[in-house]
């Protein structure tokens, strides 16, 4: 019998999603490298241990399923162990990655995936679900837009691993897409104020933000720049951290980083999850000037991730999974980000 598989379970987002896919009825499989761990969830599907650095072991976890959802963060470490496996086994490949260097990645082994009837789908999660869909639709209104902006603003708590995978990228320069290519670019190098008709938020460059390699291949616009609201002091943080690398990098720094990290709580409490806010909006020009916005309004990031993960497990594993580098909307449309409660968009001109 077929099966779906989902990797990083143990975490807090796998936790959720995992509760949600057997509450959907999808039957997964709970997986992760600690079977004591695994064993723990106590939730009524079956779990299987599987470590990263053995590909046999990961083989036979992937025998007979037809999609892998890698939740195990940072996916810099976890991607390209998994994504092999899913070549090797012809398994589809879904993961909770927002991060351009991941999805580069996997659009660089676009043959490969073609050749292997595979479909590897980074970033199902609030990354990149919601700015896609923005993209996507905005590229419908104006197919001839030379330029795409995407900005997102979230309210609520953040994970401890999302901490963890922002402050481990922190200190690298990150990418934007001019002229069809990546380039270069540093954290809050510019900045935009973005709304949603009635609010104004000032947002910066995100230079991490997938986006630039989703939308472009989702949209095909040549010129894409992806911005972030965060609080000042840590706009401040993202100047001085390349400047300073070694603030990051050196083994003192991660060492009082870790020691910190685990100070905190795993992961937003039931109560924040309901208060928490997301804001996707997104801009596309054409060459003339003429400008398109729209905005996307959801509940909060890990809620909404948790459901459009589980929504996209389930139509990968029902056959919905055209092999290759895929994206979110450029698979199932704009209207994938409204399959979360409560999400909702909007034109605003
Ligand atoms: N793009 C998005 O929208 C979005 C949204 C939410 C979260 N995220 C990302 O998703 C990731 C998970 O977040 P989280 O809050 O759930 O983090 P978490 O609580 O720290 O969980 C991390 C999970 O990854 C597993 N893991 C880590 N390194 C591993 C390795 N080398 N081999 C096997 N398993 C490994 C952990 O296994 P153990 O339990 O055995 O340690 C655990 O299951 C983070 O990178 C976060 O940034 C992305």
């Amino acid at each position: 019998m077929s099966s779906l598989i989902i990797y990083g379970a143990t975490g807090y987002v796998g936790r959720l999603v995992a509760r949600l896919a057997v509450d959907r009825g999808l039957a997964p499989v709970l997986a992760g490298r600690d079977a004591g761990r695994l064993a723990a969830l106590g939730l009524d599907t079956p779990v299987r241990a599987a470590a990263l650095d053995r590909p046999d072991a990961l083989d036979r976890l992937l025998d007979d399923a037809t999609v892998l959802l890698n939740l195990a963060g940072p996916f810099h470490r976890t991607q390209r162990p998994l994504l092999d496996a899913c070549v090797r086994t012809g398994t589809h490949y879904l993961d909770l990655s927002g991060e351009a260097a991941e999805f580069l990645t996997a659009s660089e082994r676009d043959p490969e995936l073609r050749a292997a009837g595979v479909m590897a789908m980074p970033g199902v999660g609030f990354g990149v679900v919601p700015t896609d869909a923005v993209a996507v639709h905005l590229a419908r209104r104006m197919p001839d837009a030379r330029r795409l902006e995407l900005s997102f603003v979230t309210t609520g708590q953040v994970s401890r691993g999302t901490l963890g995978t922002l402050t481990d990228g922190m200190a690298g320069t990150g990418v934007q897409r001019r002229a069809g290519r990546l380039v270069p670019a540093r954290a809050a190098a510019e900045h935009r104020w973005i709304g949603d008709g009635s609010t104004r938020t000032r947002v910066v460059t995100n230079p991490w933000r997938a986006d630039v390699v989703s939308a472009g291949r989702s949209t095909g616009v040549a010129d894409i720049a992806t911005f972030f609201a965060v609080p000042a002091p840590i706009r401040l943080a993202l100047r001085v951290a390349p400047a300073a690398p070694w603030l990051v990098t050196s083994p003192a720094a991660r060492r009082v980083r870790a020691a910190l990290l685990a100070r905190l709580p795993d992961g937003p409490t039931p109560a924040q999850l309901d208060e928490g806010r997301t804001l996707v909006h997104g801009l596309v020009r054409d060459e003339a000037g003429t400008v398109a916005e729209a905005v996307l309004t959801g509940p909060d990031a890990y809620r909404y991730s948790v459901h459009t993960a589980v929504e996209l497990l389930a139509r990968t594993a029902a056959g919905d999974a055209p092999p290759g580098y895929r994206t979110p909307a450029d698979v199932h449309g704009p209207q994938i980000a409204l399959s979360t409660p409560g999400t909702a968009l909007r034109d605003l001109r």
